[in-house]
């Protein structure tokens, strides 16, 4: 319905328009990314790149509006008027993300009503860490701090993506991502710092349950990942999944120290000769159950997209109805 996908038959005429042989058109485009040049929506491209685009910017898009959900849960229930102003911008900041790169999918041809259908029919996936309940206040704070925190990690490598649309609107992401983190913080220190025992347990209570699930967002190690090689030929990744990890838990580790909570990881400990943390082993086969549907909220969450896609099929047709009634007016108008 609403879509700013690109006509792919004039795509590939406009590439044989060049007159370049298959094998020559591939060499180039590989000369582009290694040149540092971005990919737009009108260049020629190959297949598989297109399609590991279209995969990865639909699934990123899909985490950002899946993600509004666990923490749309606490709007009505924020603790003070200033919480609450905070949490509905930062949840509007995701819906927003989430049409930025729907929009940025439509440029490789895909529809919007292709990649929900997906989405709803399981096809595609979204980040799973959104399949887990936000069970207290506190909950909300580490979404802020740790997975808006890793996504920042995982998301600013992607401002140097390849391709030109993904990496612009990732540019305004990140910034709005870094806003998301602080306020996760910031409600974190006012509970460790000023607030009751009850509020400081709680805290530590949801850093025990995110702690993980947070260090999985960065995906399985290097060697298992089935797409990373390809990625990172092809600029659309630019840093590997490990080095990312480690990263995030670098700087995770100084913050609790900070916040005056302990990360649930016995074998956490500085390496002073690999000049990072070393961490214990992370539960892979809870990673891959929750990917494959059986987290604890992945029913909910999907069935919350449906309801949504269905209860509003009301406002899309009424807004059709009203652009063609507008259209006729305005023909008729220039026909007198
Ligand atoms: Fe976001
Ligand atoms: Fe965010």
């Amino acid at each position: 319905m609403y879509t700013q996908a690109m006509d792919t038959a004039a795509r590939e005429g406009h590439a044989s328009a060049s007159g370049l042989a298959p094998t020559e058109r591939e060499q180039r485009f590989e000369a582009r990314i290694a040149a540092g040049e971005y990919v737009e929506p009108k260049d020629w491209m190959p297949d598989h790149y297109r399609r590991t685009l279209v995969r990865q910017i639909s699934q990123h898009a899909h985490s950002e509006i899946v993600g509004m959900l666990p923490e749309g849960n606490w709007i009505t229930r924020a603790p003070t008027l200033k919480r609450k102003a905070i949490l509905l911008a930062k949840v509007q900041d995701e819906g927003g993300h989430g049409l930025y790169l729907y929009a940025a999918a439509e440029t490789l041809g895909t529809s919007r009503d292709e990649m929900i259908e997906a989405l709803h029919t399981g096809q595609a996936k979204y980040s799973s860490i959104f399949n887990y309940p936000t069970l207290t206040w506190a909950d909300v704070g580490v979404i802020g701090w740790l997975v808006d925190g890793a996504a920042i990690m995982n998301q600013i490598p992607l401002c140097r993506c390849s391709y030109g649309p993904y990496a612009r609107a990732m540019i305004r992401v990140c910034r709005e991502e870094s806003f998301h983190q602080r306020q996760g913080f910031d409600a974190l220190y006012a509970m460790m710092s000023q607030g009751t025992q009850a509020q400081r347990d709680m805290v530590q209570d949801a850093v025990n349950r995110w702690w993980w699930p947070s260090l999985m967002m960065f995906g399985p190690p290097d060697g298992e990942s089935t797409h990373s090689e390809q990625s990172m030929r092809w600029g659309i990744k630019r840093i590997g999944n490990d080095e990312l990890r480690q990263k995030f838990i670098d700087a995770a580790v100084e913050q609790a120290k900070v916040l005056g909570v302990d990360l649930p990881d016995p074998q956490l400990k500085w390496n002073p000769e690999r000049g990072h943390h070393d961490h214990g082993a992370i539960d892979w086969d809870e990673f891959w159950r929750v990917v494959g549907g059986d987290g604890p909220c992945n029913r909910d969450r999907l069935a919350a997209r449906v309801r949504a896609r269905d209860d509003g099929a009301w406002v899309r047709e009424a807004a059709m109805a009203h652009a063609r009634k507008r259209a006729a007016c305005d023909a008729a108008a220039q026909a007198a």
